[in-house]
């Protein structure tokens, strides 16, 4: 454009320097036409729309403009439109951000980059995109850029005000929408789940007959992230990236688009569940500032959903100088007993965390390899889940001697910070509690906001709206400040934020394995476990705490985990965190000694992860390369349907950039089988399982029956 334009104007500076000169004006009929087609291309191109496409071509976006200065951007695959017409901007209480914008440049860039991860899935993630800024000037002098970036799985784009006059916004609603042309399904929560600790359901959400779905009040609007399903049978994942300092967004659907609800501030303390929410602030924006990335992951199969990288990739890179501190583990817990009720958290004659009893777990760990050993309920405060003090341990638990016997043993200490949602007075302390931590060897830190009004902080705030997300933030830099790495449960939905904080290694955010324990339901069914690998746990790590090795609970016998024994195991493989928990007791995992073996071997750290085979809500086969070596896990899970699936081993085949492999191309595996038995079903015979050694080469497949409610679990090394 700009070419075209200093060329026009060269031409007319030659012709009128001409005729000063000569004072005869040349104006051929050729000229003339070369005049008017450099003029028309100019205005061409100002009128067309900038565009950016990813790195293979395959996937555009498109930024649009209405006659009356609105924003809106489409999405085209190979052509088609898969997201048309959908608007951008904001309404802010200074200025309504919807129209009046003009677009005073755009810029694009193409980047290409490989980052070593601290800890993950992958060792190395590739970060391949190409990016378009558009910026904008609106009719009140507010500046504003759209940043888009294309991926070849999928396309993001944020808001970015640059440094101007004006300070602050007060953002009053943002009206991002996304407008599929096909029909879709999402498994999703409502936005008003506790917690996220929710059963995932599948929906319609742009259909013309869908017509639930149309309050933002309602249960019907959604908790970010949706997982999509396309008539097509293509896949699609809504969510956001980098969320540090704004609400979580939330999504819901009218006139056939899913649109953005950000959680709001609520300007008095909540009540009650029918409390009105009027004037609503979403935000209050500080300028210079940038909004959280809006990402859509968009694939033709599920194993490229999950392995889509874009989230992690929006994040910025790693603000801890030496993360080398952060070390992923294994850790067991005094933690199953409080849930199936024969121990308490505060003293009394069933307490928990009591000097002899984290001995005695510590002892177990060690013993079986597991690297800590988390303590809920060691320090004072239980007894109304209100003052709770995090530098005062109850009296029969010995922090001096438990600190010594880590040190000793080589088993870390998990903390335990449950706050009962007094966000503000945990935060006062932050420093004070941390120094105490660390001064007594403890690195992990599991932080818990069970408020008495869920979902909420000190009363009065959403866990994940704008106040909240600050908080978890400030944790996480303080803690990493004392070297303290954090399990945060009750958090806002992960964004990737563990990119730059490592230290923030896992999250709950989901409906976990306590809910088997006393859930008035009777526990989860079967398949939440096969929706988990594809929807929450896409959005991050995740604290489920796999490892129950016994179903029935006596104390409360309406309630059981729906399982097999195998499909515990698998879970260690197929749901994925730095962090991992076997949540049961010592004395249950000693009731199969061969099978918690499985346990003892599975890595929590990964160099590459596959996932083989699988459909949402019915069952997963992931594979995994223990992170540094040559080792293969393989997991499965299923539903309450019993199935048989096949496993090819030829991803074994495929090089990585592991420096100390020795494998070569007939490199024969010692392959150790967990496997539901013939006759095992998670309600009548859970406990039935066969453990098998064979001899395989990447050219086998496996083929395994997984029970109704089963599982299987696999290790494979090199055969020496
Ligand atoms: C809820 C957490 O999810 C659970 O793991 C913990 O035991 C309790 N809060 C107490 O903090």
């Amino acid at each position: 454009m700009l070419f075209f334009l200093i060329l026009s104007i060269f031409f007319v500076y030659v012709r009128i320097m001409e005729y000063l000169c000569t004072g005869i004006f040349k104006f051929s009929i050729m000229k003339q036409s070369l005049y008017i087609a450099f003029i028309c291309l100019f205005f061409l191109s100002c009128s067309s729309s900038p565009e950016v496409s990813s790195p293979d071509g395959s996937l555009s976006v498109r930024f649009e403009q209405t006659e009356d200065g609105g924003i809106a951007y489409s999405v085209l695959r190979d052509g088609q439109t898969v997201i048309e017409s959908s608007p951008l901007g904001f309404l802010t209480e200074e200025q309504p951000l919807r129209n009046g914008f003009n677009i005073a440049g755009t810029k694009k860039n193409k980047h290409t980059s490989v980052w070593e991860t601290v800890w993950g899935e992958e060792r190395f993630i590739t970060d391949h995109h190409n990016e378009l800024v558009v910026s904008l000037e609106h009719e009140s002098g507010i500046r504003m850029d759209v940043v888009f970036r294309v991926f070849d799985d999928g396309f993001a784009f944020r808001y970015v005000f640059p440094e101007q006059d004006r300070r602050e916004l007060t953002v009053t609603d943002e009206l991002t929408a996304y407008r599929f042309t096909q029909t879709a399904e999402a498994w999703s929560i409502p936005w008003r789940t506790e917690y996220y600790e929710g059963l995932w359901q599948k929906r319609v959400i742009n259909h013309s007959q869908f017509s639930i779905l149309n309050s933002q009040f309602s249960n019907d609007t959604l908790c970010s992230p949706v997982t999509i399903e396309f008539a097509d049978g293509t896949y699609g994942f809504v969510h956001e990236a980098a969320l540090t300092d704004y609400p979580a967004q939330n999504l819901y659907v009218r006139e056939g688009a899913l649109r953005t609800y950000l959680t709001p501030w609520l300007r008095e303390p909540i009540k009650n569940e029918e409390l009105k929410i009027k004037n609503e602030v979403k935000a209050y924006v500080e300028l210079p500032f940038a909004t959280p990335w809006r990402f859509v992951v968009l694939t033709r199969t599920l194993p490229e959903l999950v392995a889509s990288r874009i989230m992690l990739n929006l994040n910025e890179p790693c603000a801890i100088e030496d993360p080398s501190w952060i070390k992923p583990a294994k850790f067991m817990g005094i933690w199953w007993g409080m849930h199936i009720k024969t121990m308490t958290w505060e003293q009394g004659p069933l307490h928990g965390a009591t000097t002899a009893n984290m001995e005695r777990y510590m002892r177990f760990a060690k013993e079986h390899g597991i690297g800590a050993v988390l303590a809920e309920g060691w320090n004072k405060g239980w007894e109304d889940w209100k003052h709770f003090d995090f530098t005062t341990p109850y009296d029969d638990w010995d922090m001096d001697y438990l600190s010594r016997l880590s040190d000793s043993l080589g088993v870390q200490i998990v903390g335990h910070n449950e706050t009962g949602g007094n966000a503000a007075d945990y935060e006062k302390d932050l420093d004070a509690i941390y120094r105490y931590h660390e001064a007594n060897g403890i690195h992990v830190i599991k932080t818990g906001y069970v408020a008495p009004i869920i979902r909420t902080m000190d009363g009065l705030q959403w866990n994940k709206g704008q106040s909240g997300v600050r908080h978890y933030r400030k944790v996480i830099e303080t803690a990493a400040k004392y070297h303290i790495a954090i399990d945060n449960h009750e958090p806002v939905m992960p964004t990737g934020l563990q990119r730059t904080y490592p230290n923030l290694m896992s999250q709950e955010g989901v409906r976990g394995q306590e809910w088997n324990a006393w859930s008035a339901d009777g526990g989860s069914p079967c398949e939440h476990v096969t929706v988990l690998p594809y929807t929450r746990i896409l959005a991050g790590p995740v604290d489920y705490t796999p490892g129950v090795f016994r179903f029935e609970n006596p104390i409360i016998p309406t309630t059981r985990v729906h399982s097999t024994l195998m499909n515990q195991l698998g879970l260690f493989v197929c749901f994925y965190s730095p962090l991992q928990m076997a949540c049961d007791l010592p004395e249950h995992y000693m009731e199969h000694p061969d099978a918690f073996r499985f346990i003892e071997h599975v890595p929590c750290d990964w160099e590459r992860s596959l996932l083989i085979d699988g459909k949402i809500g019915d069952f997963c086969v992931f594979a995994r390369q223990e992170r540094g070596t040559d080792n293969w896990y393989i997991g499965g899970i299923t539903d309450e349907e019993a199935r048989e699936v096949a496993v090819p081993l030829s991803f074994l085949n495929v090089q990585g950039d592991n420096e100390q492999s020795t494998k070569g191309q007939c490199t024969k595996y010692k392959v150790t089988i967990y496997r539901d038995a013939e006759d095992a079903d998670w309600e009548t015979r859970p406990y039935a399982y066969n453990i098998e050694e064979r001899e395989m080469t990447a050219d086998d497949t496996i083929r395994v029956r997984m029970a109704a409610g089963g599982g299987f679990a696999m290790e494979l090394k090199i055969n020496q």
